[in-house]
C-alpha cells in the first residue's frame, strides 16, 4: 500500500446551516502532497463541518474542493477517493474485523482473491492480524480505532480524513496511538486532514496546523510557528498555556505594566494591550531572560505538583504564574516572599485589547 500524496486544496468553502449564522466561512487551505495537517479550535468552530464538506457528506453552502487539480466539490463521498475515519468509529457490529475491514472493497466491487491480500495488508500494518476473526465488541477501543484506520486505508484512498480519531481513548492510549497514526501516515505519504480539539496532539502530530475561530482559519501554520508566534490572542490562548495581564503600551514601544516597564521583541501597538507570557518561561531572579523585564513581585500561591513547581506571583496589579521543574534541595517560595521574577523580551506576546 504505497501511494504518492494528492494536493488537496479548499477554495473559499462556506456553509451556512438554514437561516443561521455561517457555522463555515470561506476556509482555504492548501494541503501539499504527503502533508499531515491539524485543523483545531474550540467546540463549534466548524471542524466537522469542514471535514464533512471535504469528504462530501455534507453539502457546501459556496466554495470547492480540488483533489489532485480535479474539482469534486458536487460528487457522492464515494468518488472522491477518501477515506474517512470517524469519531465514533462507526463498525459494523455484527462483521468480524477481516469484514468490516473488507466492506469498501466489496462495495467498489474488487475480486475476492485481491480483497483478502489487502485486507490481510491493511490490518498487518494497524498490527491487527491475529484479531480478524473477532467482532467490534470483542475488542478494546484503541483496537477498535484502529480497525476504523485499516477500513479507510485500505481502499488506499488519496486523502484521509480523520475526525478526533482518538477522543475516545485514554491518556496512554492515545499517545501511543498518536505516535501509530503519525508513522502509519508518514509511511503511506497519505495527504491527510486531522480534527482535534486537543491543542497538545495537534502540535506533537501535524505539519502544519488551521487553527480555527468561529467558522474561520485565524492563523495557519507550523506547531511552532503557531506556538511561538500566535497571531492573535485567541490562538495564543488556545494553543498552549499563557499569564494574561492587562497593560497600557506607549508609543516608543515600551510597555507599562503597572509601574513596571517591558519590552516585547514583536512591534507593539500603542494603547490598551494584553501581554501573554508561557509560565515556563518566566524565572525567578533573572534565571529565565536577557536582563530586560525584571520585576518585583509577591508570592500569592504556591502549588508544587511534584515535577513542577507553580507559583502565582502578584506583578503590576496582575498575577504571573512561574512554572520550574523542581530539583532536589532546591528551597521552595513561600506565600508572602518578595521575588523577582523575569522572562526574555522575546518571550512578551502583546495584543491590542
Ligand atoms: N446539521 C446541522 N444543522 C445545524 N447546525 C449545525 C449542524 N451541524 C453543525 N451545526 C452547527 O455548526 C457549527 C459548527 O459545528 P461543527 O460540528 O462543525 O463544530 P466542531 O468544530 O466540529 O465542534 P466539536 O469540537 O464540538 O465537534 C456549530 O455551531 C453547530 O451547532
Ligand atoms: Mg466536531
Amino acid at each position: 500500500m504505497a501511494s504518492s500524496g494528492t494536493r488537496l486544496t479548499l477554495e473559499a468553502l462556506s456553509k451556512r446551516y438554514g437561516d443561521g449564522p455561517p457555522a463555515v466561512a470561506a476556509v482555504s487551505l492548501d494541503v501539499a502532497p504527503g502533508e499531515f495537517i491539524g485543523l483545531l479550535g474550540p467546540s463549534g468552530c466548524g471542524k466537522t463541518t469542514t471535514l464533512r464538506m471535504i469528504g462530501g457528506l455534507t453539502p457546501s453552502t459556496s466554495g470547492r474542493v480540488m483533489v489532485g487539480g480535479r474539482d469534486v466539490t458536487t460528487l457522492p463521498p464515494h468518488k472522491r477517493d477518501m477515506g474517512i475515519v470517524f469519531q465514533s468509529y462507526a463498525l459494523f457490529p455484527h462483521m468480524d474485523v477481516a469484514a468490516n475491514v473488507a466492506f469498501g472493497l466489496e462495495m467498489r466491487g474488487l475480486k475476492r482473491a485481491d480483497i483478502a491480500g489487502k485486507v490481510a495488508q491493511a490490518l498487518d500494518l494497524v498490527q491487527l492480524g491475529a484479531l480478524a476473526h473477532r467482532r467490534p465488541r470483542e475488542l478494546s477501543g484503541g483496537q477498535q480505532q484502529r480497525v476504523a484506520l485499516a477500513r479507510a486505508l485500505v481502499i488506499e484512498p488519496a486523502i484521509l480524513l480523520l475526525d478526533e480519531p482518538l477522543s475516545n481513548l485514554d491518556a496512554k492510549l492515545r499517545e501511543e496511538m498518536r505516535a501509530e497514526i503519525h508513522d502509519i501516515q508518514k509511511r503511506l505519504g497519505i495527504t491527510t486532514i486531522f480534527v482535534t480539539h486537543d491543542q497538545a496532539e495537534a502540535l506533537a502530530m501535524c505539519d502544519r496546523i488551521a487553527v480555527m475561530e468561529k467558522g474561520r482559519v485565524a492563523q495557519l501554520g507550523t506547531p511552532h510557528d503557531i506556538y511561538e508566534h500566535p497571531a492573535s490572542e485567541f490562538v495564543a490562548d488556545f494553543v498552549g498555556r499563557s499569564n494574561r495581564i492587562a497593560a497600557e503600551a506607549g508609543a516608543d514601544g515600551v510597555i507599562r505594566l503597572g509601574e513596571h516597564r517591558v519590552r516585547s521583541a514583536a512591534p507593539v501597538p500603542a494603547g490598551p494591550v494584553t501581554v501573554m507570557i508561557r509560565p515556563h518561561r518566566v524565572g525567578f531572579d533573572g534565571a529565565e531572560g536577557d536582563g530586560w523585564n525584571i520585576c518585583p513581585g509577591v508570592v500569592r500561591r504556591v502549588t508544587y505538583v511534584g515535577d513542577m513547581l507553580a507559583c502565582e506571583v502578584e506583578v503590576g496589579g496582575g498575577i504571573v504564574v512561574v512554572e520550574r521543574p523542581t530539583q532536589p534541595g532546591t528551597a521552595l517560595p513561600a506565600v508572602g516572599d518578595g521575588v523577582r521574577v523575569s522572562w526574555r523580551v522575546s518571550d512578551t506576546l502583546v495584543f491590542p485589547r
